[in-house]
């Protein structure tokens, strides 16, 4: 299943590569937490062996059903990152203490599968009752939705807790709109501790899933209909919409991307964002591998960790 392994933890290649060999569990090495903020991918390793194979399993299943899922699940964990760190603070339903971020500009009519990570701490809170954390749930179903699809596998850092809060002004005013604005790109990324080649291996992202019309550019509009239908959704990646590739780059250099703010990275005036494009177009075990590294940045944004935030028993609520 897993089609390679990321290198970018240079001195442990020889590990991965006989832990794949050997089909063992990436989560049963020891990394080390070096820039991982606490985090070890060995979190659950006595409390909860199963959690990975719960999550797959949970996950084959809804990706049969609906195989827009894995691309979903990738966005919520980008989602959730972006806005107070990465502590599941996207999932709160509205209370009288919260204001749901799911009902953010960002977030409304657009962000899906909730269910799916509902789905999956069901199935944890039987197996370890209140001990997996909604936030590496999250990070854990999109690590596996890519490897499900295709993509790259990677060693994934643990260990976060669940936010008591949300911040609809948070999700607004971090996460980028799909304006072909590159400097904006950027600096929402830098904001974050992420640079432009995060930004541009992350937007990678796209090579699955789908988007409204509405979002979608004046040049790529043949693929909606002609007139309304701006909640049709079209495929980012129209050659392989499931599968994570490097088509998406190659559609870019063909002036095919089908947001502004994809295009826009082969047109803007970056200092890498261009050659970065045309390079992962050409080499997708490069993209694959900084992919894998970007979002184990990602991942690793603002955790709660220690004694702070809690583990939610039921991923929509405090407890
Ligand atoms: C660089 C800034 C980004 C912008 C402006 C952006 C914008 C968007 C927009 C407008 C959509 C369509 C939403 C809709 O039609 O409801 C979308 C979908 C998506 N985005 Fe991004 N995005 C960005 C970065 C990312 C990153 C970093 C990831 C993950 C690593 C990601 C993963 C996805 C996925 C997988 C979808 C499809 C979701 C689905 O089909 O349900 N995006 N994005
Ligand atoms: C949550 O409540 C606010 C008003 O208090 C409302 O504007 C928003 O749409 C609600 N969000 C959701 C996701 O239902
Ligand atoms: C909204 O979020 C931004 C960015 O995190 C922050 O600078 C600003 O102070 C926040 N505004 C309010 C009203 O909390
Ligand atoms: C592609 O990238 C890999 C690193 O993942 C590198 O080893 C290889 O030489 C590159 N291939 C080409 C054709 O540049």
């Amino acid at each position: 299943m897993a089609v390679f392994k990321a290198t970018f933890l240079g001195l442990v290649v020889v590990t991965l590569v006989s832990a794949t060999l050997s089909g063992a569990h990436l989560e049963d090495f020891n990394f080390g937490s070096g820039g991982s903020h606490g985090l070890l991918p060995q979190f659950y390793q006595s409390s909860c062996p199963q959690v990975n194979d719960i999550v797959i399993s949970v996950l084959q299943r809804a990706i049969e059903m609906d195989p827009r899922v894995a691309a979903s699940l990738l966005r919520l964990h980008f989602h959730d990152c972006f806005a107070l760190g990465c502590d599941a603070s996207v999932l709160l339903d509205n209370s009288t203490t919260i204001q749901s971020e799911k009902g953010a500009s960002t977030n409304v009519n657009s962000l899906r599968g909730f269910e799916a990570i509902d789905d999956i701490k069901t199935k944890l809170e039987e197996a370890c009752p209140l001990t997996v954390s909604c936030a590496d749930i999250v990070a854990l179903a999109a690590r596996e939705s890519i490897v499900l699809s295709g993509g790259p596998d990677w060693v994934l850092p643990l260990g976060r807790r669940d936010s008591k809060t949300a911040s609809v002004n948070s999700s607004e005013s971090n996460i980028p709109a799909p304006k072909p604005d590159l400097s904006a790109l950027i600096a929402a990324f830098e904001r974050q501790g992420l640079d432009e080649t995060d930004l541009v291996a992350l937007s990678g992202g796209h090579t699955i899933g789908f988007a409204k019309c509405s979002f979608v550019r004046q040049t790529r509009k043949l693929v909606c209909p002609r007139r309304g239908g701006d909640n049709t959704p079209a495929p980012l990646d129209f050659v392989s919409p499931t599968r994570f590739d490097n088509t998406y780059f190659r559609l870019i250099v063909g002036g095919h991307g089908l947001l502004p703010s994809d295009q826009v990275l082969l047109t803007g005036n970056g200092r890498q964002a261009a050659e970065l494009v045309k390079t992962y177009a050409t080499n997708e075990s490069l993209f694959f591998q900084q992919f894998a590294e970007s979002m184990v940045k990602m991942g690793n944004i603002n955790p709660l960790t220690g004694l702070k935030g809690q583990v939610r028993k039921n991923c929509r609520h405090v407890n």
